[in-house]
C-alpha cells in the first residue's frame, strides 16, 4: 500500500461478518421478529422517488417529537444512532479532547473517538457491569467534552437508576455533554431504572443544553438494516450536530419507516414485541437461575445469572467466556457473542433456540 493511515486507525478493529460460524445468530442484538405490519407499504410509497436527494422529514420528526412530548426541532435523525454518536464527538471534540465512557460497553464508542482524533477514556464498570457514577465523575478533566453512557449498558444489560441519572444530570459540568445512549431502553423492566427521554418528556419541560439523548430503531423497531436512529436535544445543539452529518444521509426509505414506526399503529406493535422479548428474557434468566440454585444445593458447580434490561442475557463467566461460546456453537448450534475474559452475551431470539441455549448453558455450567 502506498498511502499511510493515521496512527489511531490501528486501534479500530476490522469487522468481518463472514467469519461467523454457522448457527442461529444471537450475537448482534438484532430482534428476530419480522418487520411491522404496514411498514412495507409505507416504504413502498417512497420507491418512485428514489431518484431524488433526501426526503421531507416533517412527518417523521413530528411523530417522534409527539411520542416523546418534545418539539420537532429537538429531534435529529441519523443513519443509525452510531452516526449521531460520531457527529456528536466530531462536533464538540478538538483532537486530543476526551470522551469518558464505562468499560465494558458498546465498542462503537472507541471507533467514534478515533474517527475524530478524540481520546477515549475508559472507566471500569462496577463488578455487576453497572455504571460507576463516582468514578465517571472523577474521570472528568479539563479536556473532557463528552460523558457517553449506554443505559441499559451493552453487554451487561445494567441500566442507570433514577438516583444515578439525577446525579449525573446535577454533577456533569454544564460545558461537558452528557450523552445518554438509550438504544435498549424499550426492553427495560427494572422498576428503579430511569431514562432521560422519559424524564424530559414528562416531568421537566426544559432539556438541559448539555444533554443529548440517543435512541435507535435498530432494536425494538427491528430495523437494523435500514440504519435509522435519532437524537433528542435542544434546537441549538440539534443544529450543531446536523452540521457534522452527511447531507441527506438518512435515505427516504428509512425516513418513511421512522414516520410509520411513530404512528399509533407502529408504536403499538413495537410495544407488543418489546413486551414479548422482555418476558422471554425473564423466562430465560429465571429458568437458568432456578437450575443454578438446584446445582448449588447439590454441591455442583454453577454460575451467576444477573438481571439484564436489554434484549439480551449476560453471563459474566470471566476467563471461560471463549470456552462457553465454543460450547454453545458446537453443541447447540447457537452463535452468541463472547467478550474474551469477561463473559458471553446472548440475544433473545426464537423460543426453540432460547430453550437450547438454556440447556447448553446448564450442561456447561453445572456438569
Ligand atoms: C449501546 C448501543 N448503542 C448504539 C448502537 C448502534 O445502534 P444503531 O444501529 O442505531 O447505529 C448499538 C448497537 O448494537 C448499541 O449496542
Amino acid at each position: 500500500m502506498t498511502i499511510s493511515f493515521r496512527a489511531a486507525h490501528d486501534d479500530i478493529p476490522l469487522f468481518r461478518r463472514a467469519e461467523l460460524p454457522d448457527g442461529a445468530r444471537a450475537c448482534f442484538n438484532e430482534p428476530h421478529v419480522p418487520p411491522l405490519e404496514g411498514l412495507a407499504e409505507a416504504i413502498a410509497a417512497e420507491i418512485p422517488h428514489l431518484n431524488e436527494y433526501g426526503s421531507r422529514l416533517e412527518g417523521a420528526l413530528a411523530n417522534i417529537a409527539r411520542a416523546h412530548r418534545r418539539a420537532p426541532d429537538e429531534v435529529l435523525l441519523g443513519s443509525g444512532s452510531m452516526d449521531l454518536i460520531r457527529a456528536l464527538i466530531g462536533s464538540v471534540c478538538e483532537p486530543g479532547d476526551e470522551v469518558v465512557f464505562s468499560w465494558l460497553t458498546f465498542e462503537g464508542y472507541v471507533g467514534a473517538c478515533h474517527a475524530h482524533a478524540a481520546t477515549p477514556v475508559k472507566v471500569a464498570t462496577m463488578s455487576d457491569g453497572s455504571h460507576d457514577v463516582d468514578a465517571l465523575l472523577a474521570a472528568i478533566t479539563d479536556r473532557t467534552r463528552v460523558v457517553l453512557l449506554a443505559s441499559p449498558n451493552n453487554p451487561s444489560g445494567r441500566a442507570l437508576t433514577r438516583d444515578q441519572l439525577d446525579r449525573l444530570l446535577a454533577e456533569v459540568p454544564p460545558h461537558v455533554v452528557l450523552a445518554l445512549d438509550e438504544a435498549y431502553s424499550e426492553f427495560s423492566s427494572s422498576p428503579r431504572a430511569a431514562y432521560a427521554a422519559d424524564l424530559f418528556g414528562s416531568a421537566d419541560p426544559n432539556l438541559p443544553d448539555n444533554v443529548v439523548v440517543l435512541r435507535t430503531l435498530s432494536k425494538a423497531a427491528a430495523l437494523a438494516s435500514l440504519r435509522v436512529g435519532y437524537a433528542l436535544a435542544t434546537p441549538d445543539v440539534i443544529d450543531g450536530l446536523s452540521k457534522m452529518r452527511t447531507q441527506n444521509g438518512v435515505d427516504r426509505l428509512a425516513v418513511a419507516a421512522a414516520e410509520f414506526c411513530f404512528t399509533d399503529r407502529g408504536l403499538e406493535q413495537i410495544e407488543d414485541r418489546a413486551w414479548w422479548i422482555k418476558a422471554e428474557r425473564q423466562r430465560i434468566e429465571r429458568t437458568l437461575r432456578d437450575r443454578m440454585e438446584r446445582a448449588e444445593i447439590d454441591d455442583r458447580p454453577h454460575i451467576d445469572i444477573p438481571h439484564s434490561d436489554g434484549n439480551f442475557v449476560w453471563l459474566p463467566v470471566g476467563e471461560r467466556a471463549d470456552d462457553l461460546r465454543r460450547h454453545l456453537v458446537d453443541t447447540a448450534g447457537i452463535v452468541p457473542r463472547a467478550y474474551t475474559g469477561a463473559g458471553v452475551r446472548y440475544t433473545v431470539i426464537e423460543p426453540e433456540h432460547n430453550d437450547r441455549f438454556i440447556d447448553a448453558v446448564t450442561e456447561w455450567a453445572t456438569g
